[in-house]
């Protein structure tokens, strides 16, 4: 296990072993199981291409209206709880004693990719925001706290965690594609990426 550096992203390489990203690749799918993923509507009116569900208090969700976080998941049932394993990473490295309220799983598909943006819907900016990811090399962009900016890239495995907090709290991120098939893990392929975030 390394650490590295990313314009204010704390990335921690291999943190979790082939062992450790199974046990929460099935703590994944139960989660899937009675919360779906769905595609979510930008505001912009276009579907996203990564397919999502949460779990926790509050589950993030988007349509025309723009980003909010819910308490009930679209078919009206709330989430499920945050599995054991994925709060343990969370005490590891947050840095924080309080506990996440939202774990949103993405699930990213061959073509699927996520746009530059900020995390910027939860109430207090003091609590970091942790990745983790499983399956498929994912590339990250990050940049800034200003839309235009100058952006470094940085490929993310299977077992990697990223704290994005401090002054990097509010930096640009997005997924640029994914190495389709690279990983094993997955047996259709496809990457999983979770964030940990509190919500109030
Ligand atoms: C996100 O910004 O919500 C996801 C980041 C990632 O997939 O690595
Ligand atoms: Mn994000």
């Amino acid at each position: 296990m390394s650490v590295l550096k990313l314009r204010g992203f704390e990335i921690h390489k291999g943190f979790l072993d082939l062992k450790e990203q199974t046990v929460l690749l099935e703590a994944v799918r139960k989660i899937a199981k009675f919360a779906p993923v769905f595609s979510p509507m930008t505001p912009y009116g276009k579907p996203m291409s990564v397919k999502m569900t949460s779990a926790g208090m509050f589950g993030w969700y988007s349509d025309a209206q723009g980003y909010e976080y819910r308490r009930v998941h679209p078919n009206g049932m709330t989430w499920p709880a945050i599995p054991a394993e994925v709060l343990n990473i969370w005490k590891i490295v947050s840095g924080v004693e309080r506990e996440p309220e939202c774990c949103l799983v993405n699930f990213y598909d061959q073509n699927a990719k996520m746009g530059l943006h900020q995390d910027r819907d939860e109430a207090n900016f003091d609590f970091p925001v942790v990745s983790v990811s499983l399956g498929d090399e994912g590339l990250l962009r990050v940049g800034g706290t200003e839309r235009g900016g100058k952006t470094d890239s940085v490929w993310l495995q299977s077992g990697d965690v990223v704290v994005m907090g401090g002054e990097a709290r509010l930096a640009y991120h997005g997924v640029d594609r994914i190495r389709f098939g690279s990983s094993s893990l997955l047996a259709k392929s496809g990457r999983i990426n979770l964030t940990l975030r509190v919500v109030n």
